[in-house]
Parts: C-alpha cells; sequence; structure tokens
C-alpha cells in the first residue's frame, strides 16, 4: 500500500475513533430539511441563504426539491403558510410549517423568525447573481385578486336573486334589510374564496336541499318531509344566471378577518 493512501486510511481511522468530524468530509445530517422548488436550489439561491441562517443559529438546513419529506416548505403556492420573499416578478413565496414534533417545530419557527427578520431581510436581498437582486424580501400586501366572471344572464340573474333568496339574504341595495337573522348577506358570501362554488352548488348546501329543486337535477322533495317553506324551483341556467349576478356584486368589505355575516 504506498504510504500515502496509508496515512490516509490511518487519519480516517484515527478521527473515527476519536469520534471526530472532518468538516465538509462527511455529509452531516441536516437538522430540518426544507422542501423548495428545484430553481430555488439550482440559482444557488438556498445555498446563499441557509449558510447564514446556520451562521446565527447553528441550525442546518439542507434545501431538498418537491416530492421528497421535510419539516417545513417555501413554495409559491398560496394555499399555506405566510409570505416571505417573492421573486422580483412579484411571485409570493410561502413558508409553511409541516411537523407535528415540537422539538423541530420549535427549529422551524426560529427559520421563519430569522427570514422575517432584518439580518434575514438583507439576506434575502443580497443574493445578486450577476448583479441583479432576484428575490424581495416579504412580499406585497396586496397579492393580486383575479377577478372571477361567471357567464350567464346576469340581468336575469339580480331579479332571481332578489326573488328567490332575498327571502333570507340581503342581496344589495334592493333588500339592505331584508335578510333574516345569521344568514350571510351575498356580499359577505362574495368575500369567502370558495363562493364560485358555493353559488354553483348552493342547492346541495343546507339549508337550501330542504326546500330547493333543480329541474332535472334534484329528487322530489320526500313526501314525508315536504319543503318547509314555499320551494325555490329552478333551472340551472337560473343558477347560473343567480352566479353570474354575483360575480359582478362588490364584496362586502369586512375590514378584516372575513366572517359570513
Ligand atoms: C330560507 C332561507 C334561505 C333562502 C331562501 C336561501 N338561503 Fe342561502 N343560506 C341560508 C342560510 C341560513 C345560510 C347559512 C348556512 C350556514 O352558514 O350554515 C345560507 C348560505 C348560503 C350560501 C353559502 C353556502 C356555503 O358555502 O356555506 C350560499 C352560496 C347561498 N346561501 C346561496 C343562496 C342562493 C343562491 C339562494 C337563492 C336561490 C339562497 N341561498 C336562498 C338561507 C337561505
Amino acid at each position: 500500500m504506498p504510504v500515502k493512501q496509508l496515512i490516509g486510511s490511518l487519519l480516517v481511522y484515527v478521527v473515527a475513533a476519536l469520534g471526530l468530524k472532518l468538516p465538509g468530509a462527511f455529509a452531516q445530517d441536516a437538522d430540518l430539511r426544507l422542501i423548495v422548488p428545484d430553481h430555488l436550489i439550482e440559482s444557488g439561491f438556498t445555498q446563499h441563504l441557509l449558510p447564514r441562517f446556520r451562521f446565527k443559529t447553528r441550525i442546518r438546513v439542507e434545501a431538498v426539491a418537491e416530492g421528497q419529506t421535510g419539516a417545513a416548505s417555501l413554495l409559491p403556492d398560496d394555499s399555506a403558510g405566510v409570505a416571505v420573499l417573492s421573486s422580483s416578478e412579484g411571485v409570493p413565496y410561502f413558508f409553511a410549517s409541516l411537523s407535528d414534533d415540537s422539538d423541530m417545530q420549535s427549529k422551524v419557527g426560529k427559520l421563519l423568525d430569522w427570514l422575517r427578520s432584518k439580518p434575514g431581510r438583507a439576506a434575502i436581498e443580497g443574493f445578486k447573481p450577476d448583479g441583479n437582486q432576484l428575490f424581495i424580501p416579504g412580499a406585497k400586501k396586496t397579492v393580486k385578486k383575479v377577478a372571477i366572471e361567471i357567464e350567464g344572464d346576469s340581468d336575469l340573474g339580480s331579479k332571481l336573486a332578489l326573488l328567490h333568496c332575498g327571502r333570507c339574504h340581503v342581496i344589495d341595495s334592493r333588500n339592505p334589510f331584508g335578510g333574516i337573522g345569521s344568514t350571510p348577506s351575498f356580499g359577505a358570501l362574495k368575500t369567502l374564496p370558495k363562493w364560485p362554488d358555493s353559488f354553483a352548488a348552493f342547492w346541495t348546501i343546507n339549508p337550501h336541499p330542504a326546500f330547493t329543486q333543480i329541474e332535472g337535477i334534484t329528487p322530489p322533495f320526500d313526501p314525508a318531509r315536504p319543503s318547509p317553506i314555499a320551494p325555490i324551483v329552478m333551472t340551472i341556467e337560473e343558477v347560473e344566471a343567480i352566479a353570474s349576478f354575483v360575480s359582478q356584486l362588490p364584496a362586502k368589505d369586512l375590514g378584516g378577518a372575513v366572517e359570513a355575516r
């Protein structure tokens, strides 16, 4: 065995025996795995960011691609999490905690705090491959709202809404006090992200099935349980017409948390 190689293996043996770790020589286990889209890894962004966090906290975060498991994620997807940065084009990236282990959650919390702290924000801003800043810390408050237009006869929908739904719901200025008690107004319902689905299928959602018939779709009322109120009988085109009318209604400004009132 050549001398060099012998010394090499002796060294490895000694290090192993002493329980030491050679920096860089052995892959260290990450304390926390962060799921990110491939382009954050490939651009070098996570390689720039995560060692800075480690330097502050001694917590080693490994960026892993989507499809792998991790304790947290940083993804351009608004379904969950807190927007902590956005691309220069304004696409927000959301940080979400995925672990239910309390020890892990505390590390994840530290990472989130750091990303939103001054040094974390500076680290995000400091990533400038070729001199161009690619990410902006935080996210603009106004996440672009896409106005949903639903096709249908909205004039007809306006009349039908007042006629059928206005018995319980406040529709608009035509029946400002017309709704009953705790029934949400259409303006309040419009603030719920799911409103298009709710209006398209309101007859499947309680309390409506008890008094609503959609021609050719819903089965007739059970004779043992007749409609408690004068039933609403509509065609599916009329349901679309109401949804179309609602798509043009302004959402009520609830000034904060959304409440179905
Ligand atoms: C007899 C009273 C009554 C009538 C008439 C009525 N609704 Fe409702 N509606 C309610 C109540 C009460 C709720 C709230 C239910 C809840 O939050 O549990 C509701 C909730 C809704 C919701 C929200 C459902 C969800 O996703 O939770 C939609 C959409 C809706 N109504 C549409 C309509 C439309 C369209 C009409 C007319 C074609 C109509 N409603 C007629 C009482 C009524």
